[in-house]
């Protein structure tokens, strides 16, 4: 018997081979997991040499079609690259495709010229070399495409992958760190597609206003998989890839899982939980303890009863979190074996942005303009009443300096907040910090009429002519002005 709402959501061509099926009450997942091919460069002595080719291609995502995608070293997404603390990577990429694009390493504390951003192009046929010193400590950053006003395509087309880092610390710490096996990157991605297998991207005015979402989620480019884990401690590097949807993540079965990392790395203390959000570009490493060898699915619970009836913030909050709970993946659990990994309580020791050393409070006002500009193109989006100029330098940062950005969301929606070179710790929202927001972050999700502040360390490097970007990491916001850059020297 096949799950009725399923085949509804999937429509007819699911019908001839669905996605899940129910067996004696209990939902199995079909599709395979597939784990991002990992790519470790070429290593001499701390010189690690990467070769990446933007590349498009056709890849096997519905059954029976193939979807026009792009990637990175493959047809869709991006090869998982990973380097340790001390590294100096360079890497070298080529465009293959024939539109101009960028890979910027998204969470890396790097040279401005470096970051792969919309000053770094990538034109056809082209190639680009990056070279830094790997200074940070293990985390699990990733890299998209970064081309101006063409992020959002791009990415949803499949320019993103994972970039992991290690250290000595991470290492003695005995978590799950067998890559594939149970240690297990999660990139979330929702999707639309049309009748003939492509993409369907930005049609309508409510993608436009609140970002481009998709009926069908996407785990590391698979639909709904599942995962035979064959230890009973799982860790999941979990990215929201997601043009703009934000996630709720829990487990069908209410089980409790522990957070160990944010987007800038480990927590100092593990933190249990049954719940978390994690909005567009955020990461989360969790572990899953499934020793009871049982299949439990995890899914994404739409936040939508709940924040509805309250007037017109109810009503942007509902467009936002269009009413969908979402099966992501399942773990199945029945052949694993004892894992001889653990579930620290203290990871690592942080070394803090000290309050005591700010030297510089700058605010940063998000807004949206509604009406025609929204209809009609432009930048309706704008931070500090100005929507993104490529010869506009905003702000100039010292380097090496401490600062507080107060990010404050004059929008209806809410607006995940990113900054580029830096890792900050968020000193206070309204309703608290907790759970992975206790860590470093380079994202951070700001409600709508919410104020978050920011304490934030800026790394060395110098460069009075080459800027970094700060903007709102829903895509479709980011290419329509929602983006200002700055230099730091
Ligand atoms: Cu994830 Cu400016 O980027
Ligand atoms: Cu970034
Ligand atoms: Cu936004």
């Amino acid at each position: 018997m096949i799950s009725r709402r399923k085949f509804i959501q999937a429509g007819v061509i699911l019908a001839t081979f669905p996605k899940q099926i129910v067996l004696a009450g209990r939902r199995l997942f079909r599709n395979n997991f597939q784990v991002p091919t990992l790519e470790m460069g070429r290593r001499v002595g701390k010189d690690v040499y990467f070769d990446l080719n933007i590349q498009s291609g056709q890849t096997a995502i519905l059954p029976n079609k193939l979807t026009p995608t792009l990637g990175v070293n493959q047809s869709f997404l991006g090869v998982t690259l990973r380097a340790n603390k001390g590294d100096r990577v360079h890497i070298n990429v080529n465009n293959h495709i024939d539109e101009t694009s960028t890979l910027h390493w998204h969470g890396m504390k790097l040279p401005a010229k470096a970051d792969g951003g919309p000053h770094q192009p990538i034109y056809p046929n082209g190639s680009w070399l990056s070279e830094f010193d790997i200074i940070q400590d293990a985390s699990t950053l990733w890299y998209h495409s970064h081309q101006l006003h063409k992020t959002a395509e791009q990415v949803y087309h499949g320019l993103a992958g994972l970039f992991i880092l290690d250290d000595d610390k991470s290492r003695s710490l005995n978590l799950p760190i067998d890559y594939g096996i149970d240690d297990v990157p999660v990139i979330i991605q929702d999707r639309d597609f049309k009748q003939n297998g492509a993409f369907a991207y930005m049609t309508s005015m409510r993608d436009r206003m609140m970002g481009k979402r998709g009926k069908t989620v996407l785990v590391n480019g698979v639909i709904n998989p599942v995962l035979k884990v064959k230890k009973s401690l799982v860790r999941f590097r979990i990215l929201n890839g997601s043009n703009a949807r934000t996630y709720h993540l829990s487990f069908d079965d209410h089980r409790e899982f522990h957070i160990i990392g944010s987007d800038g790395g480990l927590l100092e203390q593990s933190h249990t939980t049954k719940r978390l959000r994690l909005a567009p570009a955020e990461r989360v490493e969790i572990l899953v303890d499934v020793s009871d060898g049982r299949m439990p699915i995890l899914r994404h619970k739409s936040r939508h009863k709940q924040e509805q009836g309250r007037g017109m913030m109810g009503m942007m909050s509902g467009m936002m979190d269009d009413g969908k709970d979402m099966d992501i993946l399942q773990i199945d659990a029945s052949q694993a074996i004892k894992s001889n990994r653990s579930i620290p309580a203290n990871l690592v020791k942080h070394d803090n942005p000290k309050p005591s050393e700010v030297v510089k409070e700058r605010k940063m006002v998000l807004e949206m303009k509604m009406g025609p500009m929204m209809m009609f193109g432009g930048n309706p989006f704008s931070i500090n009443g100005k929507a993104m100029e490529i010869d506009r330098i905003d702000e100039v940062v010292k380097a090496g300096s401490t600062e507080i950005w107060t990010i404050e969301n004059n929008s209806m929606m809410a607006h995940p907040f990113h900054i580029h070179d830096v890792q900050f710790k968020i000193i206070s929202r309204n309703g608290g910090v907790r759970g992975h927001e206790l860590g470093f972050k380079d994202v951070v999700y700001v409600r709508p009429n919410e104020t978050v502040r920011v304490v934030m360390k800026f790394p060395e490097f110098s460069d009075a002519k080459i800027p970094y970007m700060y903007h709102c990491h829903i895509l479709e916001h980011e290419d329509r002005g929602m983006m200002g850059q700055f230099t730091v020297v």
